[in-house]
């Protein structure tokens, strides 16, 4: 069971333990994480928006066109801007940092 890092936007980290094959969204929501992924994945709101940093990035599979094209719509995005709907937990992701986000978005 991979075992990942929330960083809220305060910056109080969360450790927690999430079903592998989850989402980062599912394992916000599991966790009462502020994540609102109100279109619940469907990739057409990006308030799902979060930050991986480059060390852990190189642990996931890379976005999609269409994950990119939505990130468009979200706020301040960056390098290390994904979608947590997008983002599936494998044991391959143990260890990684996922910061949160304002979810805030230009639609
Ligand atoms: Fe809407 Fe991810 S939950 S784009």
């Amino acid at each position: 069971m991979p075992r990942v890092t929330f960083v809220e936007i305060n910056g109080a980290l969360r450790e927690v333990d999430v079903a592998p094959g989850s989402t980062v969204l599912e394992a916000a929501k599991a966790h009462d994480l502020p994540l609102a992924g109100t279109c619940g994945g469907s990739m057409v709101c990006a308030t799902c928006h979060v930050m991986i940093e480059a060390e852990d990035r190189a642990k996931l599979p890379p976005p999609s066109e269409d994950e990119e094209n939505t990130l468009d719509l979200a706020f301040g995005v960056t390098a290390d801007s994904r979608l947590g709907c997008q983002i599936k937990l494998t044991d391959a992701m143990h260890g990684i940092r996922i910061r949160l986000t304002s979810t805030m978005h230009q639609a």
